[in-house]
């Protein structure tokens, strides 16, 4: 801080173990710098010159909860969309980039093609089409940050296409919002019931694009039916407009066949999202996005623009990954522990919540839990539960509608967790609702 005095030189050096003449010299340098100021024979300060950058507190959708109410130092943090990070699969990592850094030519360390290294597209689109039914040819995929770049990108095509609005599920991810409000677009609210966006709705907002999760609904949990499906892809050919299917987390699926994609029933249509987020770590920030012909060229141009390509030495060892077989072994390692958790969060459930009826548990990282009116009302609920340390989401925090039953409606994030740690946490917050 500006005005603090220095050590002594002789002090300093004997501290750190220096010669007295290095710590003079560096003492020498910093005030020719500016960073310190000396008088003669009277000691060396920090020079009110330098400026201490102020501490800033993370902020966002994923900045850290604060405060540890409870004083245990033990806070559980059941918000959805974390994978958990420790699985993150380090040794066969390192092993694929030491494998891509032997292996690459000098050329592939330029600028990379925009639409991302002709091995990493020819690897994810064997992989779409054989885990999840897309229709996807290399030369139509797109590698980007995440699903978030992909709606970006898609956002900007869609404005350069006259759209000024784009349908958001409701309840939904409010990142869906925010990433089309970045491009200068009106997000619109669509009510749901439990098949999948309503018809009525969707064809009276005047709207030709709309962004859904049909295969594992957020936050709902529910998987889209049939109808509804063909229902939402008559009304993208009727008005001539896209659908973005966001498979956020269809990697992971317990005790039913998995839902194929959307995009596999019109590719031209449906602009198909995927990421490994959920799957490796979302601060990879790498993702696909397989595409209509008709916004190919469009989209392509605008990544180049964006950021001139995805980091080539990233894309090379997910692709040695993905060919190499040990993606498919990470997804099968995670399946098995969140399957484990998700049970360990439902025999939880029923043990302290007798009643509550839970939903959305066939897939995913997180379920829907209603408790039964006695438990509420849900401000009471949550309150109890953040005095005990215990941070847990309202269902009411992913859209518009407030049911006025007064039932605990939550949003359970369960993946990040160790299965004592969920049985913990839930039993933590019936003692604290007992106890008051
Ligand atoms: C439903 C949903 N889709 C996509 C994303 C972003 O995913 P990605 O990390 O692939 O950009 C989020 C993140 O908040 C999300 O909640």
């Amino acid at each position: 801080m500006a005005g603090t005095r220095l050590p002594s030189s002789r002090a300093l050096a004997a501290d750190l173990g220096v010669s007295r003449g290095l710590v003079t010299e560096t003492y020498e340098q910093l005030t020719a710098e500016g960073y310190l100021r000396s008088g003669r024979g009277s000691g060396t300060w920090v020079s009110g010159a330098v400026r201490t950058a102020r501490a800033t507190t993370p902020s966002g959708p994923n900045a850290p909860e604060a405060s540890d109410p409870y004083g245990s130092g033990v806070t559980v943090d059941f918000r959805p969309g974390t994978p958990d990070l420790s699985l993150f699969p380090r040794a066969a990592w390192a092993a694929a980039q030491r494998a891509v850094l032997t292996a690459l030519p000098h050329q592939a360390l330029g600028y990379p093609d925009p639409r991302g290294l002709p091995e990493l597209r020819s690897a994810l689109a064997s992989m779409l089409i054989r885990r999840r039914g897309v229709v996807a040819d290399p030369d139509r995929l797109v590698v980007c940050s995440g699903v978030a770049q992909a709606a970006t990108l898609l956002g900007f095509a869609l404005r350069s296409r006259g759209h000024g609005a784009v349908g958001v599920e409701d309840p939904g991810s409010p990142e869906h919002a925010r990433l089309f409000a970045a491009t200068d677009l009106t997000a619109v609210g669509l009510p749901l019931d439990e098949e999948g966006l309503r018809p009525g709705p969707l064809t009276t907002a005047g709207l030709r694009a709309v962004v859904v999760t049909p295969s594992h609904q957020f936050p709902s949990g529910l998987a889209w039916s049939a109808e509804r499906r063909g229902m939402l892809l008559d009304w993208a050919r009727t008005v001539d407009g896209y659908v973005l299917e966001d498979d956020y987390d269809g990697d992971f699926r317990y005790d039913r066949a998995p839902v194929g994609a959307l995009q596999g029933l019109d590719p031209e249509r449906v602009v198909y999202a995927g990421s490994v987020s959920k799957s490796l770590a979302p601060g990879l920030r790498l993702g696909w996005m397989v595409l209509p012909e008709a916004l190919v060229d469009e989209v392509v141009e605008r990544k180049r623009t964006m950021d001139l390509g995805h980091p080539a030495l990233d894309q090379a060892a997910l692709a040695h990954m993905v060919t190499s077989g040990g993606y498919d072994r990470q997804l099968r390692r995670c399946q098995r522990m969140y399957r484990e958790r998700r049970d360990a969060l439902l025999a939880a459930l029923e043990k302290y919540f007798p009643g509550t009826e839970v939903t959305g548990i066939a897939a995913g990282l997180h379920v829907i839990a209603c408790l039964p009116v006695r438990f509420g009302p849900s401000e009471r609920f949550l309150a109890e539960a953040a005095s005990v340390g215990v941070t847990l989401r309202p269902l009411e925090e992913y859209g518009t509608a407030r049911p006025s039953d007064g039932a605990v409606r939550l949003v359970i994030g369960y993946a990040h967790l160790a299965p004592t740690t969920i049985s913990a946490g839930i039993r933590r917050v019936a003692e604290a609702l007992g106890g008051s």
